[in-house]
């Protein structure tokens, strides 16, 4: 049965990302043969800049309605400072569509990757559940008396019973579901008392499950554990700020930006999939950015879409590029984006003959 995938690569390094992981998805088509059937949407920095436009109301429906996935490579772009055309595409699909769930895994894949010293694969294998609806995201609050002395800006933190709840439930659900043992949350509820509400859901929601262990941190003692005890963390739930920062956190652990993926989702819905790093605009048109990224977030997809053994070979060529010393400056080799992109779809085709 045909699936419908919107594609809407982005800016700066976005294109070149995407591309990448298109040529993992068409060895995995001639192999595999899903039928995934690929739509390439315009919108981005440039469609903005020529036509004023940031993605229509009418077009982020059909992304609602008509697809199965959707791949996103990222959005930025210093020609658009106030970034609106990001803030209406990225934030308007997370909110418009409500994929309350960020998840983003973090992985160690060789040891020589990871700048914590002593530290193994075996170590470093967590993951993140970002809260991506609410918090500090939402742009409740404005300016007063901008440019002058007297300046205001405000910025409020949503924190709602039922976004808190979900979040939280699907958090120790997937770890139930995939042989967790413990759940930790961070907050900051010692210095914010709306963070209570945190405390108090995940205490509520942990208590039905009795064999995942409940541990809550406060953000800044978090931050600093994960660096010192990364072994003690499996599965990561919080809000959608920390959540942002805590996972680039943990991606520096385990390699990298270029290495981290991520989906967007609201079980029964369409899931939005993307590469955690932004648009890198100092590394655009250059053929360096690591293209792992967005090709361990299609493994992610394909594995929603039931293609199962495709996403693990297309996880193994990945793994065996890092393994075998190919890959990008970013995670010491010497190859280019489309090289690297290239590589990993002849393995996908190879990696899957040789079963
Ligand atoms: N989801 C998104 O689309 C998203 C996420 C974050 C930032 N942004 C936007 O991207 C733009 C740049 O933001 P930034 O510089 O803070 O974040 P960034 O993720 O683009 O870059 C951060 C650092 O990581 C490196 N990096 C990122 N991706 C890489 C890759 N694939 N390979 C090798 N190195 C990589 C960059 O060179 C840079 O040093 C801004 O406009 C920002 O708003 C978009």
């Amino acid at each position: 049965m045909t699936k419908r995938l919107a594609v809407i690569a982005g800016d700066g390094i976005g294109p070149e990302v995407v591309r990448e992981a298109l040529v993992t998805l068409a060895a995995v088509e001639d192999v595999f043969h899903p039928g995934i059937q690929v739509e390439h949407l315009p919108y981005g920095a440039d469609h903005y800049l020529r036509t004023g436009e940031t993605i229509p109301a009418a077009e982020m429906q059909r992304l609602g309605s008509d697809f199965d996935a959707i791949l996103v490579g990222a959005l930025g772009d210093p020609r658009v400072p106030g970034n609106e055309h990001a803030r209406d595409i990225l934030l308007g699909m997370r909110f418009q569509l409500d994929l309350f769930v960020n998840e983003r895994p973090a992985r160690l894949i060789d040891e020589r990757l990871t700048p914590l010293k002593g530290k193994t694969p075996r170590d470093l294998d967590l993951i993140v559940f970002r809260e991506n609806t609410e918090g500090l995201y939402v742009s409740v609050g404005g300016t007063f008396k901008q440019g002058t002395p007297d300046e205001i800006a405000i910025a409020e933190e949503l924190n709602t019973r039922k976004g808190v709840e979900r979040i939280v439930r699907y958090a120790f659900a997937w770890a139930t579901g995939h042989g967790k043992t413990r759940v930790t949350m961070a907050d900051k509820a010692n210095a914010i008392p709306a963070h209570q509400l945190w405390r108090r859901v995940f205490d509520e929601v942990g208590r039905e499950h009795p064999n995942i262990q409940r541990d809550t941190r406060y953000i800044d003692a978090m931050a600093m554990d994960l660096v010192r005890t990364p072994e003690s963390f499996q599965v990561i739930v919080t809000g959608n700020l920390f959540g942002d920062i805590l996972s680039d956190l943990a991606s520096i652990l385990v390699g990298g930006l270029g290495l981290a993926p991520s989906a967007n989702r609201h079980p029964g819905r369409v899931t939005m999939y993307e590469p955690v790093h932004g648009s890198a605009p100092q590394l655009a048109g250059k053929d360096v950015a690591n293209p792992m990224a967005a090709i361990l977030t299609l493994a992610i997809m394909l594995d929603d879409l039931g293609v199962h053994e495709g996403a693990r070979v297309v996880e193994q060529a990945v793994y065996d590029a890092i393994t075998s010393g190919i890959g990008t400056a970013d995670v010491g080799g010497t190859m280019g984006t489309r090289a690297v992109g290239e590589w990993i779809g002849r393995r996908v085709r190879r990696g899957s003959a040789a079963k």
